[in-house]
């Protein structure tokens, strides 16, 4: 299939075009910069090893409409895989609007433009944010949506109901929900993998800086959950899987797929297995041999004691499991870190 990947200069979507190639598919990149380098992309042109896969990239802003029309003009697209949006949770509080206009914004012109198109298949970045505090553990895919603490959680509850109405007004759509668990880890070769702007937000990239050197110590945020030892639990996923699971998702726009089923996809993906914050600690320190110095800090706020899925459903349905343990997480976060201590800016 041919792919349009918005956001694919990002963590993920990087991840993803490398599993797109490997499987037969071919892509076409739309990102602003705005939270990317694209140093990413030439380095996902080295590793699918493209003297004759150079993917096409467009700086184009997905709010700008004739920017996306210029895209469409020139590709016929069969999908679209939606990574595009910011996703600071903090920032988010701080900056409403800009996520909202941004991320629902953003959305909403890339769906008309799409439909426009005649291309009305989406893969959309979701996340286990929209269970809120979950009223079930694991998690399944029938599990209510909660309330989200914050403007970024709640971009994707929305935009989760905007698809599945514009799908049930439109039965011409397919639309594929992924809500991802905690990714981490980073492609093998080490070449890429994610690179925050600033103090990261997210416990994997704090815990390499730590280990590189760029910071002090972690600061574990409570040790007083109703947890195993007390600290937050969370099912971690190396990025290499979510990327394959959006290429087993692809499969939701063949006909024998979609033949007789409602045309809206949920899929959870996680590994299913829970980890505390000083399981991934102390896992880190013994895969890579480096230390971690960390002390124990109060709560942060809006964070939940345990978050991790039944990803059964996806398994069942579109045969796809992640493959990668604990131990290639630690492995393969560290060795990009250690081979690339300020990022991309080398
Ligand atoms: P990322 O910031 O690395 O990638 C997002 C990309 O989108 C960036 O390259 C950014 O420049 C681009 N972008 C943002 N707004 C844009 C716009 N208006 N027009 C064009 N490009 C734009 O983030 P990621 O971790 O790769 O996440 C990808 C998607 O997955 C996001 O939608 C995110 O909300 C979602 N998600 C991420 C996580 C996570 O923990 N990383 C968890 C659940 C869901
Ligand atoms: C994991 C655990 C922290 C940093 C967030 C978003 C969610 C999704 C994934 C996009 C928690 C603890 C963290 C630190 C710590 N993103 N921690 N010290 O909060 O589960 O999910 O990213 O959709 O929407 O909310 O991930 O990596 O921030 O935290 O102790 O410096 O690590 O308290 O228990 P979280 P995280």
């Amino acid at each position: 299939m041919h792919i349009l990947v918005t956001g694919g200069a990002g963590f993920i979507g990087s991840h993803t075009l490398i599993e797109l190639y490997k499987a037969g598919h071919t892509a076409v990149v739309v990102d602003n910069l705005s939270n990317s380098n694209p140093v990413a992309l030439q380095r996902v042109e080295e590793i699918i090893n493209s003297g004759n896969h150079a993917i096409p990239f467009y700086k184009v802003d997905i709010r700008d409409r004739e920017g996306l029309e210029r895209v469409f003009a020139e590709h016929r697209f069969d999908a679209c895989i939606h990574f595009a949006g910011l996703k600071a949770v903090g920032e988010s509080v701080e900056k409403p609007w800009e996520y909202y206009e941004n991320n629902i914004g953003g959305t909403l012109v890339l769906v008309d433009v799409m439909r426009k198109h005649g291309c009305k298949n989406i893969i959309f970045s979701s996340s286990a944010t929209v269970y809120g505090d979950p009223a079930e553990i694991p998690i399944t895919e029938n599990c209510p949506k909660g309330q989200c603490t914050n403007p970024y959680g709640w971009t994707k509850s929305m935009l989760e109901q905007v698809l599945m109405d514009i799908q049930k007004a439109d039965p011409e759509w397919n639309v594929v929900l992924l809500r991802y668990f905690n990714p981490v880890g980073a492609h093998p070769s080490g070449r890429i993998g994610e690179d925050p702007s600033g103090i990261p937000n997210n416990l994997m990239p704090y815990i390499t800086q730590v280990a590189v050197g760029k910071r002090e110590e972690l600061g574990v945020f409570g040790d007083d959950y109703d947890t195993p030892d007390g600290t937050g639990v969370r099912d971690y996923i190396h990025v290499c899987d979510l990327a394959s699971a959006h290429v087993a998702s692809l499969q939701c726009f063949t006909h024998a797929f979609t033949h007789s089923r409602i045309h809206t996809f949920i899929y959870n993906v996680g590994t299913g297995h829970g980890y505390s914050v000083l399981d991934m600690v102390k896992a880190f320190i013994k895969v890579n041999g480096v230390d971690v110095p960390y002390s124990i800090k109060p709560r942060r706020a809006g964070d939940i004691a345990t978050c991790y899925c039944n990803p059964s459903k996806a398994k069942a349905e579109l045969g796809w499991e992640a493959k990668n343990g604990i131990e290639e997480m630690v492995r393969d976060s560290w060795n990009w870190q250690k081979n690339n201590p300020n990022g991309y800016n080398a």
